[in-house]
């Protein structure tokens, strides 16, 4: 069985999807992987580390896909353009595609697999059980996006951010303010904590308010009732109702005022990121504060921040960085290559040296967008 882990070619990706411990217990089963050269390149890990773990490099995207029974990507493959750049293409037909897929919202090239005939798996839609914590590729890179946003923000913001007393005066701690505490804004309290900031923080979701105190931080509660409702089953946030929006205003507005960094990083799957720091709001703010927009690329959490930029508007820095996760691609593509790896490795037979998927499995289920030329999962069928 042939494994194929292209190099990426949407714009900006810097990430991999196999690291070399991943290729070495691949290769360990007896498979036959193929990184293309220069894969690793963007995020520091080199063909000679890829090779020496067991993989063969290939010269060009076509040698890498040729033959290839699956394919490891980061990005959902491009399905259309002109040849060299529809990576759909080069796969031959049922093959496997591991991808994060933007499933939900680029229904057109999920269409475009089913109908090459591949079997494509949306990383993305990974059920948000206990057993699939290892699996679940928002979490290993919303994490460290978390910490880079944290970076990021200080290394926009003219000031210190602990508390420096010095024989020429005392420097005043930062005060940081994250807004959403899922996966990406705990790390970002730790990481501001540990950098020596005053850290408060919001969510929605009340399970939060005793998460941002265990690191330290100090919660921001907008309005207790209306968020007992506001979790799925599933642990997302639901989209709150207009009145909560009101009053989520208002609290904020008061707080934000005396902030030096604020990052936000609130989501709701397959829906636009709600609106939380308003233009008056940063009318307000003090100059040199600054915002890093982490959820830029869903539409953000403020309509100033630009996706792929950095601005200044009303004297307040606002970072939009496209694909956070890509700054720091050697650690991202590690955890990314061993959440790949732990989705697989359950379903490997060993003896016959191949994959064998329990079409049952709650993970499998949960990720497995086409099969046999149809569309089959149920959030793009209508089933649910
Ligand atoms: P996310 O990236 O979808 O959203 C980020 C945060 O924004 C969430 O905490 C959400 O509640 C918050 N938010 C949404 N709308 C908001 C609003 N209007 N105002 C303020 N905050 C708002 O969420 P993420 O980081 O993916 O995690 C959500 C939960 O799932 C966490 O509790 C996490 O621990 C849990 N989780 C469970 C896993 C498992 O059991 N396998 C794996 C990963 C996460």
């Amino acid at each position: 069985m042939k494994i194929a882990i292209p190099k990426e070619i949407r714009p900006g990706e810097t990430r991999v999807a196999a690291s070399p411990e991943v290729v070495k217990k691949l290769s360990g089963f007896g498979f036959d992987v193929a990184v293309e050269k220069g894969a690793g390149e963007a995020a520091n890990i080199t063909d000679a580390e890829f090779k020496e773990a067991g993989a063969t490099i290939a010269k060009d995207a076509a040698a890498t896909y040729k033959n290839a029974d699956m394919v490891l990507k980061i990005q959902r493959p491009v399905t259309e353009g002109a040849k060299g750049k529809n990576e759909l293409s080069l796969m031959k037909k049922g093959a496997v595609v591991v991808a994060s897929m933007a499933a939900l919202s680029q229904k057109k090239d999920i269409q475009a697999m089913a109908k090459a005939g591949i079997t494509a798996f949306a990383m993305e839609l990974m059920p948000r059980i206990t057993r699939a914590q290892s699996m679940d590729i928002l979490s290993s890179q919303s994490n460290l996006a978390g910490y880079k946003a944290v970076l990021d923000g200080a290394a926009e913001y003219g000031s210190a951010f602990p508390m420096m007393m010095t024989a020429a005066g005392t420097v005043p701690p930062a005060r940081v303010f994250i807004m959403g505490v899922g996966v990406a804004g705990l790390q970002a309290i730790a990481t501001a904590k540990r950098l020596g900031a005053i850290v408060t923080a919001t969510d929605v979701r009340p399970a939060t308010k005793e998460q941002v105190e265990s690191l330290g931080g100090k919660f921001l509660e907008v309005d207790a009732e209306m968020e007992k409702d506001a979790q799925t089953e599933g642990g997302y946030a639901k989209e709150m109702p207009k009145e909560y929006f009101k009053k989520q205003k208002e609290v904020v507005s008061e707080h934000i005022k005396n902030q030096d960094i604020v990052i936000t990083t609130a989501l709701i799957p397959g829906r636009p990121a709600p609106v939380l720091v308003t233009e008056d709001m940063v009318k307000t703010m003090k100059h040199g504060s600054v915002i890093v927009d982490l959820a830029v690329e869903a539409g953000g959490n403020c309509p100033l921040s630009q996706l792929g930029k950095v601005v200044v508007k009303h004297g307040v820095t606002l970072v939009g960085h496209d694909n956070v996760p890509g700054r720091l691609a050697k650690d991202t593509s590690t955890l990314f290559a061993k959440n790949l790896f732990n989705f697989l490795s359950p379903h490997v037979d060993e003896e016959k040296k191949t994959l064998n998927f329990d079409w049952e499995d709650e993970t499998v289920t949960g990720t497995l967008l086409c099969r046999d030329g149809q569309v089959v999962h149920p959030m793009l069928t209508g089933g649910k």
